[in-house]
C-alpha cells in the first residue's frame, strides 16, 4: 500500500497532479499579464498555500518578491471558528506594494476577510487573491484569480491538510469522513 498513490482515506480524486499543474500555469500567465511592469509582492498563507506558492511563482513571469503570514483559524477541526489569531506576521512593508495573496482554499472565507482588511490597513496599492480553490459558499469573499470549484466536501492534498497530515499528496482528494468522525 502507498500513502501517496491510492491512499485509502481519500475517497474521491478531485484533481489530478496534471490538472493541478495546467491550472497553475494557467493563472501564472493572467497573473503575468496583470502585473506587467509592477511590482509585485505575492504573500503566501501557511501553511495550505506554501505548495501552491511555489508552484505559481514560478509560473510568474515577472520578477516577483515572496513573503509568509501565518494565521491561524481551525485547530485540528474542519469548520472555521472564526477566530483569526496572526501566528507570523509578514518581514516586509507592504505600503505602496501590489500585494497578491495565495491562498489554498476559501471556505466561509472568514480566515481570508480577516487577512485582507488587515492588509490593507496598512496602505498597499492594491490588494487581490489567488486561491487555487473556491467552495464558493454564500458571502463569502470573491478572488481574483481562482483555481478550481470546489465541492462542498473536505478535500485534502497538494498543501491541504487534516490535522496536519496529507498536505504532500500530490493531487487534490475528498477525504473520507471517517477519519475526522468519531
Ligand atoms: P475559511 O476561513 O473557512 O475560508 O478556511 C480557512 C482555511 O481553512 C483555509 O485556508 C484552509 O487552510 C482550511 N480549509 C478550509 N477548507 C478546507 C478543506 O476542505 N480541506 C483542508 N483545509 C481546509
Ligand atoms: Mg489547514
Amino acid at each position: 500500500m502507498s500513502f501517496l498513490v491510492d491512499n485509502p482515506d481519500v475517497v474521491r480524486m478531485l484533481f489530478t497532479r496534471d490538472q493541478i499543474a495546467d491550472k497553475v500555469q494557467e493563472i501564472g500567465a493572467q497573473v503575468t499579464a496583470d502585473y506587467a511592469g509592477q511590482d509585485l509582492l505575492v504573500i503566501c498563507v501557511l501553511r495550505g498555500a506554501a505548495t501552491f506558492m511555489a508552484d505559481l511563482v514560478r509560473a510568474i513571469d515577472l520578477p516577483v518578491e515572496m513573503d509568509y503570514m501565518c494565521v491561524s483559524s481551525y485547530g485540528n477541526g474542519v469548520a472555521s471558528s472564526g477566530v483569526v489569531r496572526i501566528v507570523k506576521d509578514l518581514d516586509c512593508d507592504i505600503r505602496g506594494r501590489h500585494v497578491l495573496i495565495a491562498e489554498d482554499v476559501i471556505d466561509s472565507g472568514l480566515t481570508l476577510k480577516y487577512l485582507i482588511r488587515n492588509l490593507e490597513s496598512r496602505s498597499p496599492a492594491s490588494v487581490e487573491v489567488a486561491a487555487l480553490l473556491h467552495k464558493h459558499r454564500e458571502g463569502a469573499v470573491e478572488s481574483k484569480y481562482v483555481g478550481f470549484t470546489c465541492p462542498d466536501e473536505f478535500v485534502v492534498g497538494y498543501g491541504l491538510d487534516y490535522a496536519e497530515k496529507y498536505r504532500n499528496l500530490p493531487y487534490i482528494g475528498v477525504l473520507d469522513p471517517k477519519v475526522y468522525e468519531h
